[in-house]
């Protein structure tokens, strides 16, 4: 489970010095900011602009280049859904259908505690289709093993774990 954190400018700025203010190591340091408070704010990506002397423009750039850079807090569970060819051979699409459909949100939305994305390969191909949540990867997911895996994540939230 990740919860985002208020930002800290401290903490990119930490960040920056670790890479040495260079920033050809922007990419580096996005990671950072995404492994510290799950997103990258809107205060970072200024904030590094001004730090690496980068416009923000440029910072904007990358972040929305790649779908790991999220720009908005997530919710508490992160569930990836694997996109790539084996897993879609396997039936990811149908079953990326039916987790929308279920959890009422689109890839890259978050509704309730869960975040919906699309992830592209979890090398996990000979178990395909195959779902990550909160950074544990599952195998061979049937739409009835993705209602199970969201059922016990709305149990813990619930607190019904016996
Ligand atoms: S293609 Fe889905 S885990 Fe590799």
């Amino acid at each position: 489970m990740r919860i985002a954190l208020d930002y800290e400018p401290g903490v990119t700025s930490a960040l920056v010095a670790r890479h040495g203010g260079r920033p050809e190591m922007l990419i580096q340091i996005l990671h950072g900011v995404i492994e510290h408070f799950s997103f990258v704010p809107e205060a970072a990506i200024r904030q590094l602009a001004e730090e690496l002397n980068l416009s923000r423009a440029d910072v904007h750039g990358v972040v929305s280049y790649y779908d790991d850079f999220r720009t908005e807090a997530p919710g508490k569970h992160i569930v990836k859904i694997c996109q790539a060819e084996a897993c879609q051979a396997m039936g990811s699409r149908a079953l990326t259908q039916h987790a929308k459909e279920t959890l009422g949100i689109d890839l890259h939305e978050t509704g309730g505690d869960i975040t919906l994305d699309p992830v592209y390969c979890l090398g996990n191909c000979a178990c395909s289709p195959a779902v990550m949540i909160d950074g544990r990867t599952y195998g061979r997911v049937s739409e009835e093993k993705f209602d199970e895996l969201i059922g016990a994540l709305n149990d813990t939230a619930a607190g019904n774990l016996d």
